[in-house]
Protein backbone atom coordinates (compact mmCIF):
# COMPACT_ATOMS: atom_id res chain seq x y z
CA UNK A 1 0.00 0.00 0.00
CA UNK A 2 3.05 2.41 0.99
CA UNK A 3 4.72 1.41 -2.65
CA UNK A 4 1.75 2.17 -4.58
CA UNK A 5 1.23 5.80 -2.58
CA UNK A 6 4.62 6.62 -2.96
CA UNK A 7 4.58 5.48 -7.03
CA UNK A 8 1.79 7.62 -7.38
CA UNK A 9 3.46 10.72 -5.57
CA UNK A 10 6.66 9.83 -7.89
CA UNK A 11 4.62 9.72 -11.49
CA UNK A 12 3.20 13.17 -10.19
CA UNK A 13 6.25 14.45 -8.93
CA UNK A 14 7.75 13.47 -13.14
CA UNK A 15 5.59 15.95 -13.95
CA UNK A 16 5.72 18.75 -12.26
CA UNK A 17 7.61 20.02 -8.66
CA UNK A 18 4.71 22.35 -7.55
CA UNK A 19 3.69 22.17 -3.90
CA UNK A 20 0.24 22.71 -3.18
CA UNK A 21 -0.75 23.97 0.72
CA UNK A 22 -4.63 23.15 0.34
CA UNK A 23 -6.03 20.11 -0.99
CA UNK A 24 -9.30 20.35 -2.04
CA UNK A 25 -11.71 17.25 -3.12
CA UNK A 26 -14.83 18.77 -5.15
CA UNK A 27 -17.85 16.70 -5.05
CA UNK A 28 -20.99 16.28 -7.09
CA UNK A 29 -21.95 18.97 -8.94
CA UNK A 30 -18.78 20.84 -7.65
CA UNK A 31 -16.41 20.08 -10.09
CA UNK A 32 -16.52 23.26 -11.93
CA UNK A 33 -14.52 25.39 -9.46
CA UNK A 34 -11.33 23.78 -10.76
CA UNK A 35 -11.98 25.28 -14.27
CA UNK A 36 -12.15 28.81 -13.00
CA UNK A 37 -8.80 29.04 -11.05
CA UNK A 38 -5.23 29.69 -12.58
CA UNK A 39 -4.29 26.74 -13.86
CA UNK A 40 -0.49 25.48 -13.73
CA UNK A 41 -0.97 22.02 -14.19
CA UNK A 42 -3.36 19.46 -14.68
CA UNK A 43 -2.81 15.72 -14.56
CA UNK A 44 -5.53 12.84 -15.55
CA UNK A 45 -5.93 10.38 -12.94
CA UNK A 46 -5.56 7.41 -15.85
CA UNK A 47 -2.10 9.31 -16.75
CA UNK A 48 -0.79 7.55 -13.15
CA UNK A 49 -0.32 3.93 -13.16
CA UNK A 50 -2.09 2.17 -10.15
CA UNK A 51 -3.94 5.07 -9.39
CA UNK A 52 -7.55 4.67 -9.25
CA UNK A 53 -10.22 5.91 -11.77
CA UNK A 54 -13.61 7.10 -10.96
CA UNK A 55 -16.16 6.05 -13.05
CA UNK A 56 -19.33 7.77 -11.66
CA UNK A 57 -20.87 10.27 -14.18
CA UNK A 58 -20.48 14.12 -13.11
CA UNK A 59 -16.97 12.92 -11.77
CA UNK A 60 -14.33 13.96 -13.83
CA UNK A 61 -10.82 12.56 -12.36
CA UNK A 62 -7.99 14.60 -12.78
CA UNK A 63 -5.82 16.42 -10.07
CA UNK A 64 -5.55 20.39 -10.89
CA UNK A 65 -2.49 21.95 -9.59
CA UNK A 66 -2.97 25.64 -9.32
CA UNK A 67 -3.45 29.12 -6.96
CA UNK A 68 -6.76 30.52 -5.29
CA UNK A 69 -5.57 33.61 -4.47
CA UNK A 70 -1.54 33.30 -3.22
CA UNK A 71 -2.75 29.71 -2.06
CA UNK A 72 -1.01 26.81 -3.57
CA UNK A 73 -3.69 24.11 -4.30
CA UNK A 74 -4.20 20.74 -5.42
CA UNK A 75 -7.92 19.78 -6.55
CA UNK A 76 -9.26 16.84 -6.93
CA UNK A 77 -11.74 17.17 -9.63
CA UNK A 78 -13.63 13.58 -9.11
CA UNK A 79 -13.53 11.40 -6.29
CA UNK A 80 -12.93 7.80 -6.00
CA UNK A 81 -15.97 5.85 -3.91
CA UNK A 82 -16.13 2.68 -2.22
CA UNK A 83 -19.24 1.58 -4.17
CA UNK A 84 -17.12 1.64 -7.24
CA UNK A 85 -15.44 -1.22 -6.11
CA UNK A 86 -11.66 -0.02 -5.23
CA UNK A 87 -10.73 -1.61 -2.18
CA UNK A 88 -10.58 1.07 1.24
CA UNK A 89 -7.46 1.88 0.84
CA UNK A 90 -7.74 2.50 -3.02
CA UNK A 91 -10.42 5.05 -2.28
CA UNK A 92 -7.91 7.18 -0.04
CA UNK A 93 -5.07 6.77 -1.78
CA UNK A 94 -5.93 10.36 -3.31
CA UNK A 95 -5.99 12.13 0.39
CA UNK A 96 -2.16 10.19 0.64
CA UNK A 97 -0.85 11.48 -2.11
CA UNK A 98 -1.88 14.85 -1.19
CA UNK A 99 -0.16 14.90 1.60
CA UNK A 100 2.78 13.39 0.00
CA UNK A 101 2.83 16.33 -2.22
CA UNK A 102 2.50 19.02 0.37
CA UNK A 103 -0.51 19.85 1.33
CA UNK A 104 -1.12 20.63 5.07
CA UNK A 105 -4.90 21.64 4.89
CA UNK A 106 -7.92 19.07 3.28
CA UNK A 107 -10.54 20.95 2.53
CA UNK A 108 -13.85 18.49 1.61
CA UNK A 109 -16.40 18.93 -0.26
CA UNK A 110 -19.25 16.74 -1.04
CA UNK A 111 -23.32 16.32 -1.61
CA UNK A 112 -25.32 15.15 0.76
CA UNK A 113 -28.68 14.27 2.24
CA UNK A 114 -29.96 16.17 4.64
CA UNK A 115 -31.75 14.32 7.80
CA UNK A 116 -32.15 17.26 10.26
CA UNK A 117 -35.60 19.41 10.29
CA UNK A 118 -32.93 22.27 10.22
CA UNK A 119 -31.47 21.62 6.69
CA UNK A 120 -32.90 22.24 3.55
CA UNK A 121 -32.43 21.35 -0.05
CA UNK A 122 -29.56 24.01 -1.47
CA UNK A 123 -28.59 24.33 1.92
CA UNK A 124 -24.61 24.29 2.77
CA UNK A 125 -23.68 23.05 6.03
CA UNK A 126 -20.17 23.02 7.44
CA UNK A 127 -18.85 19.48 8.75
CA UNK A 128 -18.08 19.27 12.58
CA UNK A 129 -18.07 16.18 13.37
CA UNK A 130 -18.67 12.40 11.35
CA UNK A 131 -19.75 8.80 11.47
CA UNK A 132 -17.94 6.46 10.09
CA UNK A 133 -18.95 3.20 11.79
CA UNK A 134 -21.17 2.19 8.74
CA UNK A 135 -18.02 1.70 6.87
CA UNK A 136 -14.75 -0.25 6.90
CA UNK A 137 -11.91 2.14 8.47
CA UNK A 138 -9.18 2.99 5.61
CA UNK A 139 -6.50 2.61 8.42
CA UNK A 140 -7.37 -1.06 8.49
CA UNK A 141 -3.49 -2.78 7.76
CA UNK A 142 -0.36 -2.81 8.93
CA UNK A 143 0.45 1.27 10.07
CA UNK A 144 2.91 3.27 8.24
CA UNK A 145 4.24 4.76 11.48
CA UNK A 146 6.30 7.35 9.09
CA UNK A 147 2.20 8.78 8.31
CA UNK A 148 0.93 8.43 11.46
CA UNK A 149 0.03 6.33 14.65
CA UNK A 150 -1.38 3.16 15.02
CA UNK A 151 -4.09 4.14 17.08
CA UNK A 152 -4.82 8.30 16.24
CA UNK A 153 -7.32 10.10 17.97
CA UNK A 154 -10.49 11.07 16.36
CA UNK A 155 -10.92 14.00 18.38
CA UNK A 156 -12.27 17.33 16.92
CA UNK A 157 -11.53 15.78 13.30
CA UNK A 158 -12.82 19.12 11.31
CA UNK A 159 -9.87 21.95 12.65
CA UNK A 160 -11.59 24.67 14.68
CA UNK A 161 -10.02 27.66 13.44
CA UNK A 162 -10.62 26.60 10.07
CA UNK A 163 -14.04 26.00 11.09
CA UNK A 164 -13.90 29.63 12.23
CA UNK A 165 -12.56 30.95 8.97
CA UNK A 166 -15.11 29.54 6.94
CA UNK A 167 -17.79 30.79 8.95
CA UNK A 168 -16.32 33.93 8.75
CA UNK A 169 -16.29 33.82 5.24
CA UNK A 170 -20.23 32.27 5.11
CA UNK A 171 -20.79 35.62 6.69
CA UNK A 172 -19.15 38.03 4.34
CA UNK A 173 -20.78 36.10 1.52
CA UNK A 174 -24.18 36.28 3.09
CA UNK A 175 -24.09 32.25 3.38
CA UNK A 176 -26.55 30.89 5.75
CA UNK A 177 -24.03 28.45 6.48
CA UNK A 178 -25.50 25.65 8.54
CA UNK A 179 -23.69 23.04 11.12
CA UNK A 180 -23.87 19.58 11.63
CA UNK A 181 -22.35 15.83 11.70
CA UNK A 182 -21.87 13.85 8.63
CA UNK A 183 -22.57 10.26 8.58
CA UNK A 184 -21.20 8.41 5.69
CA UNK A 185 -22.61 5.12 4.15
CA UNK A 186 -21.06 2.79 1.23
CA UNK A 187 -24.09 3.25 -0.80
CA UNK A 188 -24.36 3.05 -3.72
CA UNK A 189 -28.37 2.77 -2.70
CA UNK A 190 -30.02 5.52 -1.46
CA UNK A 191 -31.37 5.14 2.23
CA UNK A 192 -34.56 3.52 3.08
CA UNK A 193 -36.49 6.06 5.27
CA UNK A 194 -36.05 3.45 8.29
CA UNK A 195 -32.23 3.83 7.74
CA UNK A 196 -33.01 7.96 7.70
CA UNK A 197 -34.48 7.51 10.94
CA UNK A 198 -32.24 5.30 12.20
CA UNK A 199 -29.28 7.81 11.54
CA UNK A 200 -31.10 10.73 12.81
CA UNK A 201 -31.17 8.83 16.29
CA UNK A 202 -28.17 8.41 16.40
CA UNK A 203 -26.91 11.91 15.99
CA UNK A 204 -26.53 12.95 12.07
CA UNK A 205 -27.16 15.40 10.03
CA UNK A 206 -26.63 14.77 6.98
CA UNK A 207 -25.91 11.47 4.92
CA UNK A 208 -23.26 10.87 2.23
CA UNK A 209 -20.92 8.51 0.51
CA UNK A 210 -17.68 9.83 1.21
CA UNK A 211 -15.60 12.33 3.03
CA UNK A 212 -15.13 10.89 6.33
CA UNK A 213 -12.82 7.64 5.43
CA UNK A 214 -11.26 10.60 3.37
CA UNK A 215 -10.89 12.78 6.95
CA UNK A 216 -9.86 9.46 8.80
CA UNK A 217 -6.73 9.39 6.87
CA UNK A 218 -5.94 13.09 6.72
CA UNK A 219 -6.33 13.40 10.67
CA UNK A 220 -3.92 10.68 10.79
CA UNK A 221 -1.46 11.76 8.65
CA UNK A 222 -1.44 15.02 10.86
CA UNK A 223 -3.72 17.68 8.38
CA UNK A 224 -5.91 20.05 9.31
CA UNK A 225 -9.41 19.31 7.67
CA UNK A 226 -12.25 21.56 7.19
CA UNK A 227 -15.34 20.38 5.15
CA UNK A 228 -18.65 21.35 3.46
CA UNK A 229 -21.97 19.37 2.44
CA UNK A 230 -23.80 20.85 0.01
CA UNK A 231 -27.67 19.42 1.03
CA UNK A 232 -29.01 18.12 -2.48
CA UNK A 233 -32.16 16.72 -1.06
CA UNK A 234 -33.71 15.53 2.52
CA UNK A 235 -32.18 12.08 2.90
CA UNK A 236 -34.48 8.69 2.10
CA UNK A 237 -37.19 9.94 0.19
CA UNK A 238 -39.24 12.81 2.00
CA UNK A 239 -39.90 14.10 -1.66
CA UNK A 240 -42.94 12.97 -3.45
CA UNK A 241 -40.55 11.70 -6.28
CA UNK A 242 -38.11 9.27 -6.03
CA UNK A 243 -34.71 10.26 -5.17
CA UNK A 244 -32.15 10.47 -7.98
CA UNK A 245 -28.59 11.39 -9.13
CA UNK A 246 -29.85 13.63 -11.50
CA UNK A 247 -31.64 15.73 -8.73
CA UNK A 248 -28.47 15.54 -6.22
CA UNK A 249 -26.64 16.97 -9.02
CA UNK A 250 -29.18 19.76 -10.31
CA UNK A 251 -29.45 21.06 -6.58
CA UNK A 252 -25.78 21.23 -6.22
CA UNK A 253 -25.23 22.91 -9.56
CA UNK A 254 -27.61 25.49 -8.21
CA UNK A 255 -25.98 25.91 -5.48
CA UNK A 256 -22.55 25.84 -6.70
CA UNK A 257 -22.33 29.30 -7.07
CA UNK A 258 -22.49 30.31 -3.69
CA UNK A 259 -20.24 27.13 -2.87
CA UNK A 260 -17.75 28.40 -5.00
CA UNK A 261 -17.75 31.75 -4.02
CA UNK A 262 -17.48 30.39 0.11
CA UNK A 263 -14.40 27.98 -0.84
CA UNK A 264 -12.91 30.07 -2.82
CA UNK A 265 -12.68 33.31 -0.34
CA UNK A 266 -11.99 30.68 2.05
CA UNK A 267 -8.92 28.91 0.37
CA UNK A 268 -7.49 32.74 -0.27
CA UNK A 269 -7.54 33.08 3.80
CA UNK A 270 -5.45 29.85 3.92
CA UNK A 271 -2.32 31.00 2.56
N1 LIG B 1 -27.87 9.87 0.56
C1 LIG B 1 -26.60 9.50 0.39
N2 LIG B 1 -25.75 10.18 -0.36
C2 LIG B 1 -26.18 11.29 -0.95
C3 LIG B 1 -27.50 11.73 -0.81
C4 LIG B 1 -28.39 10.99 -0.02
O1 LIG B 1 -29.59 11.31 0.15
N3 LIG B 1 -27.60 12.89 -1.53
C5 LIG B 1 -26.39 13.11 -2.08
N4 LIG B 1 -25.52 12.16 -1.73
Amino acid sequence: MRKKVENCVQQIREKTDFVPKVALILGSGLGALADEIQVEVSIGYEELEGFPVSTVAGHKGRFVFGYIGKTPVVIMQGRVHYYEGYAMSDVVLPTRVMRLLGAEILFLTNAAGGISEKLKPGDLMLLTDQISSFVPSPLIGPNVDDWGERFPSMDTIYDLQLRDLLREEAKKCDVDLKEGIYLQTTGPCYESPAEVRMFGMLGADAVGMSTAVEAIVARHMGMRICGISCISNMAGGTAKEPLSHEEVKEVAERVAPLFKQLVRSSIERMC
